[in-house]
């Protein structure tokens, strides 16, 4: 049976095996979890060790383990490092899932539950496009390394080491990695850049002690007043970021390529119906997917203080926080704009309050060429699972490694996506379409397959 055969009879079995996978809570920001990650790791390298990598080990690091797998059986062919993570984001608000986030459910041709498109969905994807090509033909076409994390939802802060530690051990001819979407449904994309991410957060402190709001309201300072003022004048009237210095480096686009990012098959008004806000707003002068994949953001991800619970409480709290992330884009240095961010929020501070500022994680712009052949023959494989000629695209969200292993090795990143834009990564429902996973498991099995040829 060839290889193509071998995935269309194991549909059921691929699918169900999934499933045991999503079933894992293993979400990495939350330290309860933590046998559930140690788990879901012993869960990804049997499933290696099944797909023709006996060697597959677990590496534990100062958080969370990777798992590392490489079969080198393939002489004078190129060797592919594969990418992906096996930590999932938290699934709350848990009332807003249709149904529950850890037991996947099948509805309308998509499979739901935490983890479906970002990213064990898409990692199960490579791991089963392998496992064929090794059970169907008896070996790898080329050289595999498997590179499998568990922090990359909270900002692969361990991995780098490991990279530094191991540069040898991880060298190769390109990296692969599915963990970004389609533009849209059945349009094939591959993505050739990805905004960078800086974290923080601040806490503002006024008095030693909360105090009662009668007895000493109106001569004391409101963090929280103070703090929603400060946010408040992070952007002015046309969006735009008020840090000084913040646009300096920010590489403009050219005009070839504002030309091909604008006429992509992308209709604002499917995106606006995803969004499902009365209106979209942002950065005067540049156009939606301008603003979404090529310029920088200031963004609010949360604020705190004070007495949130039932009724009432007459306080004037101690403490105000908020978090607070910065999406960047090419020429922006990450270190640099935290300086910037962080003095000119204490600029806007009164001298009535304390402030604390950190920078949780830091992460690199990337933007690349798709000149190299290896982009050809992801078009090929794209077009062999779906029927349809692959576009090039932009996307606004962060991987951090990519950058890293860009910046590291100078090899070619292949991103081939399989999510959708309206497929709730990091929400409430999050969901892969079927199609996109059986699909995605012929395309990178065509992928791994012609790669013996470059
Ligand atoms: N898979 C996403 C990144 C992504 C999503 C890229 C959609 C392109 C399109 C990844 O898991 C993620 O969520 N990354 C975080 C960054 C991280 C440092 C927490 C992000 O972008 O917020
Ligand atoms: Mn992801
Ligand atoms: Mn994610």
């Amino acid at each position: 049976m060839n290889y193509l055969d071998y995935i269309e009879s194991r549909r059921a079995e691929n699918l169900s095996e999934l499933k045991e996978f999503l079933r894992i809570p293993s979400v990495s920001t939350k330290s309860e979890h933590k046998p559930d990650i140690e788990r879901a790791a012993r869960w990804v390298a049997d499933r290696l060790r099944d797909a023709g990598f006996p060697q597959a080990e677990i590496i534990p690091t100062k958080m969370h383990p990777l798992v590392y797998a490489e079969s080198l059986h393939a002489p004078g062919k190129p060797t592919i490092l594969f990418y992906g993570h096996y930590d999932v984001q938290p699934p709350d608000p848990l009332n807003l899932w249709t149904s529950p986030p850890f037991e996947p459910t099948e509805r309308g041709g998509n499979l739901y539950g935490r983890g479906t498109a970002d990213d064990k969905g898409q990692v199960h994807i490579h791991l089963k496009a392998l496992a064929a090509l090794k059970n169907a033909e008896g070996k790898f076409p080329v050289n595999v390394k498997v590179i499998i994390e568990g922090e990359e939802e909270v900002g692969s802060v361990n991995l780098w080491d490991f990279v530094i530690n191991n540069k040898n051990r991880l060298k190769a001819d390109a990296l692969v990695v599915s963990d970004t979407s389609m533009l849209a449904r059945g349009v094939p994309s591959i993505t050739y850049g990805l905004r960078g991410l800086n974290y923080y957060q601040v806490e503002i402190t006024g008095a030693a002690q909360d105090l009662h709001s009668g007895v000493f309201g109106g001569a004391v300072p409101n963090p929280i007043t103070i703090l929603a003022e400060t946010i408040a004048r992070l952007h002015d009237k046309n969006f735009r970021v008020t840090v000084p210095g913040f646009y300096d480096d920010v590489a403009a686009l050219s005009a070839r390529e504002r030309k091909a990012l604008n006429s992509l098959p992308w209709k604002e008004s499917t995106f606006r119906k995803t969004v499902g806000a009365p209106a979209l707003c942002g950065e005067k002068g540049f156009t939606t997917v301008e603003r979404l994949w090529t310029r920088p953001t200031l963004e609010l991800n949360g604020i705190w203080g004070g007495y949130t619970d039932e009724g009432s409480k007459t306080v004037i709290p101690a403490k105000a926080f908020a978090k607070i992330s910065t999406r960047l884009v090419p020429n922006q240095e990450p270190a640099k704009i935290a300086k910037l961010v962080e003095r000119h929020i204490r600029k806007l501070l009164p001298k009535t309050v304390h402030c604390k500022f950190d920078l949780l994680s830091t992460g690199k712009p990337w933007v690349a060429a798709y000149t190299h052949p290896i982009f050809q023959k992801a078009i090929h494989a794209l077009n062999k699972g779906f029927g349809k000629k692959a576009v090039f695209i932009r996307e606004g969200g962060s991987i951090p490694f990519v950058t890293q292993m860009h910046d590291t090795f100078n090899v070619p990143c292949v991103l081939m996506g399989f999510g959708l834009p309206d497929e709730n990564a990091h929400a409430p429902d999050e969901h892969i379409s079927l199609d996109n996973y059986y699909g995605g498991i012929k395309s990178v099995a065509v992928f791994y397959s012609s790669l013996a040829q470059i």
